[in-house]
């Protein structure tokens, strides 16, 4: 999974390549470069690191052309090297390529393309596409007859754009199972393996499907069937997103900003249409089984989702983590799965999405990012509408995600009569007041938050703990401290803890609770349990509680105390506050906040 950018135009494309593939950068960012067509043939410069380090390093400003592809990497096959690095030059020169995905017989080609006298320059799947074209050019001396004759040979899954030098008046792209977008422009159009790759200069697209293939000029494109060859009619995609939503502004980094987006994004996520909700409901009605599915954060949102369903409509469907569905779940015709994934995505998700589709099952997503494969492969789509997310860890799109569930319990609820209409009507009410409760809280908490992880960023170890649904609350938080902070952070039931991980709790151990109001009384009783086991035995409790908690205040050694809010949300106002919790002390550990190590936003490689 990687960031893809090809542009072609009447006018230079330098600075919008450059720019594109930064807009990229969140989908890999280990290696990047450029390839430009100009008048001497095709210009490579690429490098290890981030995009403005190669920027400036190679002088990326200082190539010219019209006609570009250019990427973003997240390794998987072949180390982090300049070599690695794409796009990927042909022996010769003539042809260069990036690409996403991985070719799965590249081995027995490039040991056949080797045994022909190739001189392979990098270890990757992807330079073997590249010497394919070249040599199938040479026999027909025809671009895209070259690019279909060395599609035929590889396996495996794949989004690629090539350019060459043959050709000053086209880019060829193809599609399988890895994304890829076309973006019209006016005389110039985009490729890109997702709208942000172009999304500043065109909300117009056209979404490739699998096993299709493009020839793009400046002022057309054609999109064709690879095995029929055929020419394929497809709709055009308006883009409805506010690109302002993709600056920075005065925040410092983009995890900070987005958690301060997360009162628009909940206005969002409350403004989608209530059919779009009921069809959900229905669905989950008419259906024998119904699994929720994520991966990540979506996973953790999925098993809230779990607890909301069960307490508000009576109804259990299993939370499944995405990479682990296909082995245990016995999907039979006419079970449900929902799918909840950000980017529409993730290679987990959608493989089981796919594979349950096989077996009969109808399928339903909650998806941001328009345009993207699960949206586009399952029954009905609920697009969350919450802009683009741009830092690695989900905050603003997991929220909305959690309220979209959040209003599908209580509608099945209601009608499965287990809320009377003035229940729902209160907690609806309730849900309006959201997004300002958010907003004041986030301002009136993030000095406290900060002096907390000023005071705790050195501890190594933390468990974090919660009852009901703020297990979950509590897994999703230690995600996104371990994923933002790289320390450890382990969540669990606080009821769990006495099974075993007792015998860790040590002074230098930190326990972050997340204590429900004292009103929800049974799970309060259970979560005040597990802290006197830790208090006991010497551990170090930090803490966030309700007002008026004073029993919870008494034992905790740091506290945040948030203001009385309606049982419902409470859940959700902790875990935004921990996503400010886990920002702060990536801050003072001065991490890669936006981008942190190893990670990479959208994984499309199973
Ligand atoms: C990756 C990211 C996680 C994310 C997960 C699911 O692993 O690093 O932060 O939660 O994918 O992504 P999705 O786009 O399907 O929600």
């Amino acid at each position: 999974m990687c960031g893809i950018s090809g542009i072609i135009d009447h006018h230079p494309v330098t600075r919008n390549l450059v720019t594109s593939i930064a807009n990229l950068e969140y989908r890999g960012y280990d290696s990047c470069g450029m390839a430009l067509l100009n008048g001497k043939g095709i210009e490579v410069r690429k490098n290890t690191g981030g995009v403005q380090e190669v920027r400036s390093r190679e002088k990326l400003d200082n190539m010219t052309g019209n006609l570009g592809i250019a990427h973003t990497r997240w390794a998987t096959h072949g180390g982090v090297t300049p070599e690695n690095a794409h796009p990927h030059l042909s022996q010769s020169g003539d042809f260069a390529i990036v690409h996403n995905g991985i070719i799965s017989n590249y081995q027995k080609l490039r040991e056949s393309l080797i045994g022909e006298g190739i001189e392979f320059r990098s270890t990757t799947d992807s330079e073997v596409f590249v010497n394919l074209v070249e040599e199938a050019y040479e026999q027909k001396k025809d671009v895209l007859g070259a690019f279909l004759e060395a599609l035929k040979q590889i396996q495996g899954t794949y989004s690629i754009v090539l350019l060459s030098a043959h050709d000053p008046e086209n880019l060829y792209c193809v599609k399988q199972d890895s994304p890829l977008i076309i973006g019209l422009g006016e005389g110039c159009n985009y490729i890109g393996s997702d709208i942000n790759a172009f999304l500043e200069h065109t909300r117009k697209a056209v979404v490739l499907d699998d096993g299709e293939f493009a020839v793009i000029s400046r002022d057309s494109y054609e999109i064709s069937d690879v095995g029929k060859r055929e020419e394929r009619e497809k709709s055009i995609l308006q883009i409805d997103w506010d690109t302002e939503t993709t600056k920075k502004g005065v925040f410092s980094h983009y995890m900070i900003k987005e958690i301060f987006d997360e009162p628009q994004t909940a206005r969002q996520a409350l403004d989608v249409p209530q059919e779009q909700i009921s069809q959900l409901v229905e669905m989950f009605q008419n259906a024998p089984r119904a699994y929720l599915m994520g991966v990540g954060t979506t996973f953790f949102i999925c098993q809230m989702a779990q607890y909301l369903f069960s307490s508000l409509s009576q109804r259990y469907f299993p939370a499944i983590s995405a990479d682990e569905f296909n082995g245990v779940v016995p999907v039979v015709s006419d079970d449900l799965v929902l799918a909840v994934s950000q980017s529409g995505e993730t290679f987990d998700t959608k493989f089981s999405l796919n594979s349950a589709r096989e077996k009969g099952a109808r399928t339903a997503a909650i998806v941001n990012v328009m345009g993207s494969s699960i949206s586009r492969l399952v029954d009905h789509v609920i697009m969350q509408g919450s802009g683009p997310e741009i830092c690695v860890v989900s905050t603003k799109a997991a929220l909305a995600q959690a309220l979209l569930l959040l209003r599908t319990a209580l509608e099945l609820g209601f009608r499965e009569g287990c809320l009377d209409s003035s229940t729902l009507r209160d907690h609806v009410q309730e849900l309006e007041t959201f997004p300002e409760l958010i907003s004041k809280l986030l301002n009136e908490k993030s000095g406290f938050l900060r002096n907390l992880a000023r005071t705790t960023s050195s501890v190594q170890n933390w468990i974090f703990l919660g009852c009901g649904i703020y297990f979950p609350v509590a897994m999703e938080s230690a995600l996104k401290m371990k994923e933002v902070t790289y320390l450890h952070a382990e969540g669990m039931p606080a009821g769990f803890l006495k099974h075993g991980t007792l015998s860790m709790i040590e002074a230098s151990v930190h326990s972050l609770f997340f204590i429900p109001p004292p009103a929800d009384v049974e799970l309060h009783n259970r979560t005040m349990i597990a802290i006197e086991e830790i208090k006991t035995r010497g551990g170090t409790l930090v803490g966030l509680h309700f007002e008026g908690d004073s029993q919870a205040a008494s034992l905790l050694d740091h506290a945040v105390a948030l203001p009385e809010v309606p049982l419902l949300l409470a859940p959700f106002v902790e875990m935004i506050l921990a996503q400010m919790f886990a920002y702060y002390t990536a801050l003072d550990l001065k991490r890669n906040i936006d981008k942190p190590r190893n990670l990479a936003k959208s994984v499309t490689v199973g």
